[in-house]
């Protein structure tokens, strides 16, 4: 791996001083009067893969809408990229895969549409695509083997295929951080394996993803912290909790960074992150 093109501003890459792309200090988040989350303080620096780990219900998903200002804190404090959430104005930079398929609603939309509209928060006011985002739409489409249904409506793709649609629109945009709400849930292995790919891609370009995650799956090789959620507070942060001989489980499938180049990936167009400052 020699030159990588990184999106992320030099001010922020993590050396002495370098602002952490997420920062959560003693945040709590209540719905209605319940808690549902309370005391987390989390730092995730610019660059790091963080996965957020814990069973249903355990707050993950809170967490991650929480760090993007799209549910209250009900006290304590987020900053993305040392500026606080509330004036946080560099929403081209965040690449955001809710859990599931919200957008579009009943509109009928085309996969290229749903995936264009990614890349609406980056222009300053209306105006045709050009070249280049188109160029960057088709990419992201490639990218989630998708390319052949972009002329199709959403909603005639089965739920594991709504998801990647998400996962293209978030690709679409360039951004350099990520926040990835269990992307891998209703995937097909040969999309699992895709996705890692491309989360490995985005990583060696410098960017910062934040990943909800039932399992690691094939995952699991990138990853190099975890937190865990339980009880509304983080139980663990460090390294990912790994079962002993997990490997030899029956079923078990993931990349190993060790393994032979699957030649599916050649054809996988490289998703650059665009190069700020
Ligand atoms: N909009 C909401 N209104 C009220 N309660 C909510 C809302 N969203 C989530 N909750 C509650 O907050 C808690 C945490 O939910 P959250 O969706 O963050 O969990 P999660 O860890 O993402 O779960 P899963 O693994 O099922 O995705 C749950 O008890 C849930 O019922
Ligand atoms: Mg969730």
């Amino acid at each position: 791996m020699s030159t990588v093109t990184t999106g992320v501003p030099a001010q922020d890459r993590t050396s002495a001083g370098a602002a952490p792309a997420v920062r959560v200090a003693d945040a709590a988040v209540a719905y209605d009067s319940t808690t549902v989350l309370s005391g987390v303080s989390l730092e995730v620096p610019a660059g790091e893969i963080l996965a957020v780990l814990g069973s249903n219900g355990s707050g993950k998903s809170t967490l991650v809408r929480a760090m993007l200002g799209l549910v209250p804190l009900s006290s304590g404090s987020v900053e993305l990229h040392g500026t606080p959430l509330r004036r946080f104005r560099e929403w081209g930079r965040i690449g955001y895969v809710p859990q599931r398929l919200s957008a579009g609603g009943g509109v009928p939309a085309t996969v290229r549409e749903v995936v264009a509209s990614g890349q609406v928060v980056r222009r300053r006011r209306l105006h045709r695509a050009t070249a280049a985002e188109r160029a960057a739409v088709g990419e992201a489409l490639e990218a989630v083997d998708l390319a052949d249904r972009a002329r199709d409506s959403v909603h005639e793709l089965s739920g594991g295929q709504q998801q990647r649609v998400l996962i293209a629109r978030a690709l679409a945009a360039r951004p350099d951080t990520f926040f990835l709400d269990e992307p891998m849930a209703g995937v097909d292995a040969a999309s699992q394996r895709a996705l890692a790919r491309t989360v490995t891609r985005l990583s060696a370009q410098g960017a910062t993803v934040v990943l909800v995650l039932h399992e690691p799956g094939p995952l699991e090789p990138l990853i190099g912290r975890s937190i865990v959620l339980s009880g509304g507070g983080i139980v663990h942060d460090g390294a990912p909790p790994r079962p002993e001989g997990d490997c030899a489980r029956p079923g078990h499938e993931h990349v190993h960074p060790h393994a032979d180049p699957d030649p599916a990936s050649a054809a996988l167009p490289d998703i650059e992150v665009p190069r700020r400052g």
